[in-house]
């Protein structure tokens, strides 16, 4: 007998097909993002489930006595209680490396968006106002080559921003990281910094760490005051690793110049964050690896996790938290 599994959102025709040869499966064919209640009802009996940042709660694991796997297409997983999935003995998979140069490639648009105004410029063109400005310095923005980026959280993406900004645009590189990278200093010419010093010296500030308990909230008042007030914020990463109320009020009192955003603590962001009234914020709807083909990759990889997961117990892309959990798993 096949091990039954449920897909909680909308897959392609191949990726269902090779889930089908594997296993029994039931999926999610509602509108939109399956409703938590739901998917903990579907979860009684099957022994995994294939999400894409779908919250993993004791509750919820409380009602899936079956489930041995919670497959994630996505890299983060900070919607995981990983000490419940701990507890519970639930392996938790994500899908690392398939999506870093797509990701790496976004935060360079928001990058050059902000930097060039391309946005807020666009925006005038489209609206017949070229040519009314008293000044075409009103257009004037600022340089991508040369300046000074800092990145916060060296991993997998960030290195591949590094690579953009050092060999594309000449950039020099502060990062700060949990651990420094010896290896990506001498392969690149970067500088390890502490958090301070790099908001200090840096034109852009890219985010690209998790967020956990460590990061939330990692930019807020304090940070935002020590920026230069020239400085671009750029938030790849998650929301909540910006404190948005102080975000906003540093914009407002110009301690800092823009932001270019792929994440907000609330998604969807709401129509009312003042934020979105802002011409030197470029905001995007959380699309860091929103291409046909990473997500098709991204998909495939949470697909092979999780039928690894139920037939054999030992996926590749084991989250590091759950990683003790494979020496029990394996079947
Ligand atoms: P990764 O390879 O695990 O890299 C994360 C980096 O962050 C690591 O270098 C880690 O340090 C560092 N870090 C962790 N906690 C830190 C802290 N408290 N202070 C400073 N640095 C810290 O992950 P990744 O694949 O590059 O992805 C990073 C994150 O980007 C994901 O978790 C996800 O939330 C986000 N993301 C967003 C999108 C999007 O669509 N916008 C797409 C993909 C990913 P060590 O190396 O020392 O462990
Ligand atoms: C997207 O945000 C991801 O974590 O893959």
């Amino acid at each position: 007998m096949k091990p039954k599994v449920y897909i909680a959102r909308p897959i392609s025709k191949e990726v269902e097909e090779y889930i089908g040869e594997h296993c029994d499966y039931r999926k999610w064919e509602g509108k939109g993002k399956i409703p938590q209640e739901v998917l903990m009802e579907e979860l009684k009996d099957v022994e995994g489930v294939l999400v894409q940042n779908a919250s993993v709660t004791n509750e919820l694991l409380e009602q899936a006595p079956k489930l041995k796997v919670i497959s994630n297409s996505a890299v983060g997983y900070d919607s995981f209680d990983l000490k419940a999935m701990k507890q519970h003995g639930v392996l938790g998979t994500h899908t690392p490396f398939v999506l870093d140069e797509t990701v790496a490639d976004l935060a360079f648009s928001l990058v050059l968006a902000t930097a060039r105004r391309v946005p807020e410029l666009n925006n005038i063109v489209k609206q017949g106002k070229w040519g009314k400005q008293k000044d075409s310095r009103q257009f004037f923005g600022t340089d991508v080559h040369h300046a000074t980026m800092g990145i916060v959280g060296m991993g997998r993406i960030g290195e591949k921003i590094v690579r953009r900004a050092r060999l594309g645009f000449e950039m020099e590189v502060l990062y700060n990281s949990r651990t420094s990278k010896p290896e990506l200093e001498e392969k690149y010419g970067i500088v390890y910094s502490e958090l301070d010093s790099l908001l200090e010296k840096s034109d852009f500030v890219v985010l690209i760490v998790p967020l956990t308990p460590e990061t939330h909230h990692l930019m807020g008042e304090e940070q935002f005051k020590t920026m230069k007030d020239s400085a671009i914020l750029i938030n790849c990463a998650r929301g909540a690793v910006v404190d948005e109320k102080a975000l906003i009020e540093a914009l407002e009192k110009g301690e800092i110049y823009g932001a270019g955003l792929d994440v907000f603590e609330q998604e969807p962001v709401s129509p009312d964050n003042p934020l979105l009234q802002m011409d030197q914020v470029a905001v995007l709807p959380h699309i860091g690896s929103a291409t046909e083909k990473t997500r098709a990759a991204m998909l495939m990889k949470a697909a092979e996790n999780l039928v690894a997961g139920v037939t054999t117990g030992v996926p590749e892309n084991v989250v590091k938290e759950l990683q003790g959990l494979l020496e029990d798993e394996a079947i």
